[in-house]
Order: structure tokens, then C-alpha cells, then sequence
């Protein structure tokens, strides 16, 4: 069959000119199919510029020639200008005619000494690779073929040193919307802490406040040098386990934190742990669940639609959690006053208190 002989979409040729593309009676442009194509070269060109030093390399020379940055790197001249170029073009690098320099982004999230530095988080974001190639047999057969929970600590170790200053500015900018640091004497529990980014901001911001912090005691490991970093160590219990069963006080805690842990854990597993969360608070204790969850459209936070889709890529239960359904379980669990906040853009949280006079409440 003859292709359409008109010429591709064009900017005038838009939504809001002429209708939905496709309903055009011109075809529609093939970049979003290329966007695609193209996604994974831009993922490993970030990560072999990692792997090569090149943000902090460039960072301690200052502007440069790639000659000169090829020497320093020891690496081929000629295959580092393609790599620099296709920085320029994926916008995280600057470039005047032969001059390669650090932009606001990468100077901030992938120099490793960079205030938002995400530079650790780059290899171990996506998941286990080869779980992404192995996508279409998952779907087919339910499951990963080489899931994380199999050996969970050797993914999670990592992940949380990479997630740690993420969650950390995450976490302490929540204070300024739900304002934790009033109350100085503070006890919180942190189920699956990581690095316990969530605690060590309400300790630094609260001088009487204690943590319990559970996690794999292999995880363990990355708090107690995080707590003791931040001079906070003291104040912590560290409470190895499974977060399902290990061993919490009820009606003890002023807050509980839920950071990134739901969308692990299936339907049955979230709910399981706002329960446990709910029976840990005290009346008019806070419960904090950070996650990503995906809206009515599935446009408007493509980040939360793509995350879900990494749980699912490389672990047994992962799953996708909706607003809608996070909602119905912190409101069936008891929580009232629900709140969603977003401290940093893409960080989402819900806020839900337990009710003081929970029999009344249930009436
Ligand atoms: C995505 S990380 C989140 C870490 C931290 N809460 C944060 O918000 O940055 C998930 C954490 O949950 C822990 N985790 C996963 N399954 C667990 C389980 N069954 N029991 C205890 N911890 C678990 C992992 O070891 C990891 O540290």
C-alpha cells in the first residue's frame, strides 16, 4: 500500500490546530518512536561517563579542549569527543566551539561531590540490565527471571548509598510542610530504612528525638555509618528483620516512615505494612509513605508510571500503586487527614494521622 504522500507532523501542525495527530490527515512524526530507540544509547552514554570520571574530571580542570581531557582520562581521543558531543545533545554538558564545560545539571546531580549527587544512583537505578532485555518472557511467565529478592542485600546495599541524598533533601524539606522539627522529643520508626535518610533528618532537626531503624542487617551496615556521619548514631536502635515481622511496640511511635518500601511488597504486603504502622503510632502519630504513584491518565507523572514498571522489570510483587488505592488503604488501615506533600519535584508523600479517639472515629 502507498504511504501518505503528504510530509510529516509540523509545528503548525499541532494538537491545537488541527485535532489529535492521529486523527490528522497528515501522519504523525516518528519521534516518539525514536525518543524510545535512542533511550537506551543516552542510558549507557550517562553511565560510560560515569564510569569515566568525566563530570568530576572536567569539574577539577576546569573548562577544556577533549584533547586534554582525553590525556587525563587516558582514554581515545576521538571516541571521547562522540561521547562529550552526545552529552552536549542529551544536555548535561556545555560546549563552546572545542571548549567542553559542566552545566548547572551535571555540576549538581552527577559530580560525586555535587549537592544533589546522583552519580552512585546511575548503574543501580534501573534494576538488575539484563532483566530489562529479558521484559517480554516477565510479562509472559509473571515474574523476573532473576529477581532481586533472590539475593536482595547485594541490590539494596548500593541502591540506598546511591538514593541516600535524594531522600535525605526529600525528608528534610518535609519539615517544612508538615513541620516535625515543633516537637523535639520525637520517636519514629523507619521500616526498610536504607540508609536511613527519613530518621536522620528528623534526629538532626529534633536534638531529643530517638530512632528504631529496620532494615536487612547487611543494609544495617549503610545507616550506622549514615547515623554516625551525621552525628545522630546515638540515638538509634538498629532493629535487623523482616519489616512483615519484626518485632514493633504498639501505641509507641510519633511517626512512622514507609520510605520507598511499598511498591515491593503487592497489594496484600503495602497493606500488611500500614497496618503494622497504624498498631506501632500512638493516637495523633504520623504515618510518612513515600512512593511513587501513578495518576488517573498516566500522563501527567510519567515518572511514577515508568517506576512501577522497574518494580515490575525485576521483582516477584512490584507493582504499580495509584492514588485511588493508596488512599482506600491508609483510610481503611484508620489513618485520618490524609495529606499528600511533594518536598522535592517527583518525591511524593502521604501524611495520615492516627486518630486520637479511634473508637469514636470508627462509629
Ligand atoms: C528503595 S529502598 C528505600 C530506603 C529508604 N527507606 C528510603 O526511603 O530511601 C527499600 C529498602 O527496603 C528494604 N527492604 C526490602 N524488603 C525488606 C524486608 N522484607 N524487610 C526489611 N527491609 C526490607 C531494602 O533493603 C531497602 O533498604
Amino acid at each position: 500500500m502507498a504511504d501518505n504522500p503528504y510530509p510529516e507532523l509540523k509545528k503548525t501542525h499541532t494538537m491545537a490546530r488541527k485535532g489529535r495527530p492521529w486523527t490528522d490527515y497528515k501522519p504523525p512524526p516518528s519521534a516518539p518512536v525514536w525518543g524510545v530507540i535512542e533511550g537506551l544509547g543516552s542510558y549507557y552514554i550517562l553511565l560510560a561517563a560515569i564510569e569515566l570520571n568525566v563530570f568530576d574530571t572536567l569539574q577539577s580542570l576546569g573548562p577544556s579542549r577533549v584533547d586534554v581531557l582525553a590525556e587525563k582520562l587516558g582514554v581515545s581521543e576521538a571516541h571521547l569527543q562522540s561521547l562529550l558531543d552526545s552529552l552536549v545533545a542529551l544536555q548535561l554538558l556545555d560546549q563552546f566551539v572545542d571548549i567542553y564545560e559542566l552545566n548547572d545539571t551535571c555540576e549538581r546531580y552527577l559530580t560525586s561531590e555535587g549537592e544533589a549527587s546522583m552519580a552512585d544512583l546511575i548503574s543501580v537505578a534501573p534494576g538488575p540490565h539484563d532483566n530489562w532485555k529479558n521484559l517480554a518472557e516477565t510479562i509472559i511467565n509473571g515474574r523476573p527471571s532473576s529477581p532481586i529478592e533472590e539475593d536482595p542485600t547485594s541490590f539494596y546495599v548500593p541502591l540506598v548509598e546511591g538514593t541516600f541524598t535524594t531522600m535525605l533533601r526529600a525528608a528534610t524539606r518535609t519539615d517544612l510542610k508538615i513541620r516535625y522539627s515543633k516537637t523535639p522529643d520525637l520517636h519514629v520508626l523507619d521500616l526498610g530504612a536504607g540508609g536511613a535518610p527519613w530518621s536522620i533528618a528528623v534526629l538532626k532537626a529534633c536534638p531529643g528525638a530517638t530512632a528504631v531503624i529496620n532494615d536487612f542487617s547487611e543494609v544495617l551496615e549503610v545507616a550506622k555509618r549514615k547515623t554516625t556521619e551525621s552525628e545522630v548514631f546515638e540515638r538509634c536502635e538498629f532493629r535487623a528483620g523482616d519489616f512483615h515481622d519484626v518485632e514493633v511496640e504498639d501505641n509507641f511511635y510519633d511517626m512512622v516512615f514507609l520510605g520507598h518500601v511499598c511498591r515491593t511488597e503487592g497489594e496484600e504486603g503495602a497493606k500488611g505494612l500500614i497496618e503494622r504502622a497504624f498498631s506501632a503510632l500512638k493516637p495523633g502519630g504520623r504515618l510518612l509513605l513515600a512512593d511513587y504513584f501513578i495518576d488517573l491518565e498516566r500522563k501527567f507523572n510519567p515518572h511514577g508510571v515508568l517506576m512501577a514498571m522497574t518494580m515490575m522489570a525485576s521483582t516477584m510483587n512490584g507493582f504499580q500503586i495509584s492514588n485511588e488505592q493508596v488512599t482506600s488503604w491508609l483510610r481503611n488501615s484508620g489513618f485520618k487527614d490524609l495529606r499528600l506533600i511533594e518536598p522535592i519535584g517527583f518525591q511524593f508523600v502521604y501524611v495520615g494521622t492516627k486518630p486520637f479517639d479511634i473508637a469514636k472515629e470508627q462509629k
